[in-house]
């Protein structure tokens, strides 16, 4: 039997395993990433050939890679893989792959949600029920219909977020390099009018060195004074001291984050006592997100818009066939070219 061991195996992933089993196969399971995994922990397995993880924004450890000699692949419960060492692997000649889609509809579905929270004040309204301190005044939100949305990045997931939009019968306006022509007349040429134009911005790009603080100081000052900020794409797209300014000056009036920069400090315990602590951009990025929280006007998730059953099973379905034809001798959704 074959170890194959995953990482930051959650229920779900245990509860699908079990009823997927591969044949040759011994599925181990570990809570956190592998990163958090003492090498000590890991000796009895050192000559696996396939592991499986999930996204965080910190690079998986090269250090703990090297412990793995025979290692041949890491199947990323993911569509993302900035998290791993593309060069690393192709130098070892070890195979990433992916999950290329599994929940366009439902990270757009969670980043509308963002939207009507902030649009109609909802958590606010939610919390002051709870506390009886009500004070309808408070609670004043505005329409969607008839509203301008700009979508930056119309791939699966700004292409979904694109339909709601129009069902609530808003105007959308689109930006993309690569134009789809199904939306042909969405499109405008360039950021700016999205910037210029737009009473709502929502993120649907990936995090690349160009795409790096898109949303910048300038950008936010081209935007209307009071567009509503949406990112469920990745922290790093925005530079958050600006976006603090920017709510600060009411050039944001509301941001609907699932995801921040640096934001592993927030959502992940054992990095707090981490070398990462002592890197001066990290600690920047981590205070600037508890200021960020701080807003009334900001509502943060802890990078959950993936997270519904349906799309879990998908990651798990994917994942699960991606070890199995590897070990039957077949790459599939392989992301080194
Ligand atoms: P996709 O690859 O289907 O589409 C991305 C689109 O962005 C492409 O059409 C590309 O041409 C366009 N693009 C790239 N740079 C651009 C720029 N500077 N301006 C305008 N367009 C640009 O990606 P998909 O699946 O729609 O994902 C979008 C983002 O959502 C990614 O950052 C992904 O990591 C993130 N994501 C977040 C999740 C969460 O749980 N919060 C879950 C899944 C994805």
């Amino acid at each position: 039997m074959e170890n194959i061991l995953f990482f930051d195996a959650d229920k779900e992933l245990r509860d699908f395993a079990a009823t997927h089993p591969i044949k040759g196969a011994n599925f181990v399971f570990f809570d956190t990433g592998l990163n958090a995994v003492s090498l000590k922990a890991l000796e009895p397995y050192r000559d696996t050939r396939i592991i499986s993880g999930f996204i965080h924004s910190e690079t998986l450890s090269t250090e703990k890679l090297d412990f793995f000699p025979n290692l041949q692949l890491i199947a990323t419960r993911s569509t993302g893989f900035n998290h791993i060492d593309l060069d690393y692997c192709r130098q070892r000649g070890i195979a990433v792959e992916n999950v290329p889609a599994y929940g366009a509809a439902t990270v757009a579905e969670f980043a509308f949600g963002l939207l009507l929270a902030l649009a109609r004040k909802i958590i606010r309204a939610k919390n002051d029920m709870a506390h009886n301190r009500i004070e309808n005044s408070n609670y004043m939100g505005f329409d969607l219909m008839g509203k301008t949305i700009g979508i930056i990045g119309t791939g699966s997931i700004g292409r979904h977020m694109i339909q709601i939009a129009q069902g609530f019968g808003m105007k959308v306006l689109a930006y993309d390099p690569f134009r789809n022509p199904v939306l042909k007349d969405l499109y405008v040429d360039d950021l700016d009018t999205i910037y210029r134009e737009s009473d709502i911005i929502s993120l649907h790009v990936p995090s690349t060195p160009e795409n790096y603080h898109m949303i910048n100081e300038a950008a936010f000052d081209k935007m209307k004074k009071g567009v509503i900020i949406i990112n469920t794409a990745r922290g790093d797209l925005i530079d958050t001291q600006a976006l603090y300014f920017a709510l600060r000056k009411g050039i944001v009036a509301g941001a609907g984050v699932d995801v921040l920069e640096n934001e592993d400090f927030l959502l992940h315990d054992e990095v707090a006592t981490s070398p990462r602590m002592s890197d001066n951009d990290f600690l920047l990025d981590s205070a600037m997100n508890l200021k960020l929280l701080q807003f009334r006007n900001v509502i943060a998730t802890p990078h959950i818009a993936f997270n519904s059953i349906d799309a879990i099973n998908r990651i798990n379905a994917t994942t699960i066939d991606n070890i199995q034809n590897f070990m039957a001798g077949k790459i599939t959704n392989n992301v080194i070219k």
